[in-house]
C-alpha cells in the first residue's frame, strides 16, 4: 500500500462530564500521494481532531495513522499545518515570519533566502516582504501564514478551514492560487472546509463525514478535470456534484447511519 496518508481504524475520545465522548469513531481512510482530498462535514465532528492526528498534535485512542507508512509520532517537517487562524508574529515583516521555520531548522542563510523569496512569490506577497502583519488584509496575513508553510517545502499540506474567514473573491483568488502550488509542486492535501463548493472545486475526493459519533459518511469521487476553471465551476457536471455532496452533508439523518 503506498498511501501518502493512512487512517486506519482510528478512535479518538475525549472525557466530557465524567463520561467519554466519541469524536472518532473507526475512521480509516487513505490519502494516495500528490492527491488533494478535501473533508466536509456539520459542526463537531472530529475534521479538526482528524487533521489533528495526521499532523502530530494529538494521538490516536486506537487505530493508527501513517504518514508514507509510518505511525505519526509528532509534528514534522515533512507536514505544513495552516489553520483558519493565521497565527503571525506582529512584530516581525511577512520575509520575516516566513524565514521563521527556516530559521528553526537551521536552513543556511542563502538557502533560507531563496526559499522565502519563492514562497512569498508563490503567494503573490513579494511587493510586501518588508511590511508588518498590521498593514495587511485578512487574505494578506493568511497567504503570509500559506507562504509560511510552503517555505518549509512539505510534501504534505494540512489544511483547516484556513479561507474560513475571508471575503468570497479573495477565497476564490486563494483556492486558484492553491491549486497553481499544488499542481507544480506535487504535495499531497488534507483540506478541511465547510464550504461545499470549495471542497468539490479543490478535490479529487471529498470526504463526507458525520457526527455523534464522528465517522465517514460517505466518500465522493469528483470526477472533474485539472486545471480547474471558471468554466468548470459553472458546469452542470459541477453542480451535480456539489449538490451529491450538499444532501450528503445536510441530509445525513434520511441516510443509514453507517454508509461506507
Ligand atoms: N481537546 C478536547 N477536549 C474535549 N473535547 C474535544 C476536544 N477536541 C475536540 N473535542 C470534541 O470533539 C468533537 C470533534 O471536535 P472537532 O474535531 O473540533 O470537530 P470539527 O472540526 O468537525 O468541528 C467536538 O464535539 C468537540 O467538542
Ligand atoms: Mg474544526
Amino acid at each position: 500500500m503506498n498511501s501518502k496518508i493512512s487512517f486506519r481504524d482510528v478512535v479518538k475520545t475525549f472525557p466530557l462530564k465524567g463520561a467519554t465522548f466519541t469524536a472518532l469513531d473507526g475512521v480509516s481512510l487513505d490519502i494516495a500521494d500528490q492527491e488533494f482530498v478535501t473533508v466536509v462535514g456539520p459542526s463537531g465532528c472530529g475534521k479538526s481532531t482528524l487533521l489533528s492526528m495526521a499532523a502530530g498534535l494529538q494521538e490516536p485512542d486506537s487505530g493508527r495513522v501513517l504518514v508514507d507508512g509510518t505511525p505519526v509520532s509528532g509534528p514534522g517537517p515533512d507536514r505544513g499545518v495552516i489553520f483558519q487562524q493565521y497565527a503571525l508574529f506582529p512584530w516581525l515583516t511577512v520575509r520575516q515570519n516566513v524565514e521563521f521555520g527556516l530559521r528553526l531548522a537551521s536552513v543556511p542563510t542563502a538557502e533560507r533566502r531563496r526559499r522565502t523569496d519563492q514562497a512569498i512569490g508563490l503567494v503573490g506577497l513579494s511587493d510586501f516582504a518588508d511590511a508588518l502583519p498590521k498593514t495587511l488584509s485578512g487574505g494578506m496575513k493568511q497567504r503570509c501564514a500559506i507562504a509560511r508553510a510552503y517555505a518549509v517545502d512539505p510534501q504534505v499540506l494540512l489544511m483547516d478551514e484556513p479561507f474560513g474567514a475571508l471575503d468570497a473573491l479573495t477565497r476564490v483568488q486563494l483556492q486558484d492560487q492553491l491549486l497553481g502550488t499544488w499542481s507544480q509542486e506535487k504535495r499531497t492535501v488534507l483540506f478541511i472546509t465547510h464550504d461545499v463548493d470549495e471542497a468539490v472545486y479543490l478535490a479529487s475526493r471529498v470526504v463526507v463525514m458525520a457526527a455523534k459519533p464522528g465517522r465517514i459518511h460517505r466518500v465522493i469521487d469528483v470526477d472533474l478535470p485539472y486545471p480547474r476553471t471558471e468554466e468548470i465551476r459553472l458546469s452542470p457536471e459541477f453542480r451535480h456534484i456539489r449538490n451529491e455532496v450538499w444532501t450528503s452533508v445536510y441530509h445525513q439523518e434520511a441516510a443509514p447511519p453507517r454508509a461506507a
